[in-house]
């Protein structure tokens, strides 16, 4: 038997810029988990009461995430903090420098579960970055 509110949603909220690569992996992995998605770009309220694992998605520019994303999850802290939150970035850098700036970035966020994917990484052969697959996986467990 259950009872009380059931949370067991995923929820994907992103900030994208005209590369398009956030909004691309936030609606892959959306489709991949079955999870809501949110663009902060049309909404930046989100009632995250009936999620238990909430996916934040942005890019870097001049080091530090997208501004909506800083707003959303500063706003949101507490909510955030009680559920499985975790943060992926889109980004160029990749090896040693790609390494530090995402633990510098989760770091300043406070999502300590963060993985970047970088613009050139390496794909599968559909197409899609090696690293959104293991996240993706990560995600369902
Ligand atoms: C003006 C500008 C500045 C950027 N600065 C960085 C940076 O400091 N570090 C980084 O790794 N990538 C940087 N990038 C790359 C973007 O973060 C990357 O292309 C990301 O995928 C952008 O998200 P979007 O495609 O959803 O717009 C920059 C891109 C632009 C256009």
């Amino acid at each position: 038997m259950r009872e009380g509110i059931q949370t067991t949603g995923i929820a994907i909220i992103y900030a994208s810029s005209f590369g398009g690569h956030v909004a691309e992996t936030a609606k892959y992995m959306a489709k991949e988990l079955d999870a809501d998605i949110f663009d902060l770009k049309k909404q930046t309220k989100i009632n995250m009461t009936s999620y238990n694992r909430v996916i934040i998605g942005t890019g870097i520019h001049a080091g530090k995430p997208f501004g909506k994303v800083v707003s959303f999850v500063k706003d949101n802290k507490a909510v955030l903090d009680d559920k499985k939150t975790s943060l992926f970035i889109c980004c160029m850098y990749m090896g040693d420098k790609g390494d530090a700036q995402c633990e510098k970035v989760s770091k300043d966020l406070g999502i300590p579960d963060a993985a970047y994917f970088p613009d050139k990484g390496e794909t599968d052969e559909n197409g899609v970055k090696k690293g959104v697959v293991s996240f993706i996986q990560r995600m369902k467990a």
